[in-house]
């Protein structure tokens, strides 16, 4: 069975956030550590990339490094990070076959040099393609982006570059590591934990989540579709009533 054939292309999530979830515990299942199951994990983002992109979904975002991942043991974030370098080279000639352009939230600056140049030169090359916008959190946690945000916030007031009294929402927006991108419509995290952590706590205000068993290694196509139809099964109110939706 097709599942695209079940999904309304005219109310597709304009922003999907992935919760790449369950790596460790898929090596584990299969006698293997934990690094294994990071290195099987590149068909799940390939395939859900391509999924998101042949229904027209317009950003797709992914956890792929916590701020608080790095204190995970040295030999597993040393091989989370080689494995990031080896994967966005070995993609790039992918993400321009498919017009993906390549963005990226978080503390880069963090990152091993290394990664922080292979990061810089796909995203450039990638910056004309106009298919979907893939985003790849590194290093991101949403209370140290919405800290900074403050931060920059209250110097440009100090500065007068800013009046306190034209602080609103967007302000905040534009301040985020995410001020180009839509809200998020849908999260999805896999390996049935049921929590936000720390993923774009602000930019999720009235998303839909979904959460599903399958760990993230094993994630395909067919499963982020099957979120896409659970999500087109949901009554989005934003605070309004049923009726008034219907009217
Ligand atoms: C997600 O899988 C990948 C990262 C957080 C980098 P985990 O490594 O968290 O896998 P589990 O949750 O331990 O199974
Ligand atoms: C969340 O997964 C971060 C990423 C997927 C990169 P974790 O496995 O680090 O989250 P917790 O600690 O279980 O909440
Ligand atoms: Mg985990």
């Amino acid at each position: 069975m097709d599942k695209k054939l079940h999904i309304d292309l005219q109310r597709v999530p304009k922003h999907v956030a992935i919760i790449m979830d369950g790596n460790g515990r898929w090596a584990k299942g299969q006698g293997m550590n934990r690094i294994f199951g990071h290195r099987n994990a590149l068909t799940a983002v390939r395939e859900s990339v391509i999924a998101a992109s042949e229904i027209n979904v317009e950003a797709i975002t992914l956890y792929a490094f916590s701020t608080e991942n790095w204190k995970r043991p040295k030999i597993e974030v040393d091989a989370l990070m080689n494995l990031l370098i080896n994967s966005l080279k070995k993609e790039l000639p992918d993400f321009m076959k498919n017009g993906v352009k390549v963005n990226s939230i978080g503390c880069i600056e963090s990152l091993p040099k290394k990664a922080q140049k292979v990061l810089a030169e796909v995203i450039s090359e990638t910056r004309n393609n106009t298919k979907i916008i893939l985003t790849f959190a590194l290093s991101y946690g949403s209370r140290e982006e919405i800290v900074n945000a403050m931060k920059t916030i209250s110097k440009k007031v100090v500065n007068k570059e800013l009046d306190l009294e034209n602080i609103d929402e967007n302000t905040i927006n534009n301040h985020l590591y995410t001020f180009n991108l839509p809200h998020v419509d849908l999260m999805i995290r896999t390996s049935g934990e049921q929590r936000i952590s720390n993923f774009l706590l602000w930019q999720m205000a009235y998303a839909e989540l979904y959460f599903t068993d399958i760990l993230w290694p094993d994630f395909r196509q067919e499963h982020f579709y099957d979120a896409i139809i659970e999500y087109q099964n949901r009554e989005r109110r934003f605070g309004k009533t049923s009726e008034q939706l219907t009217e």
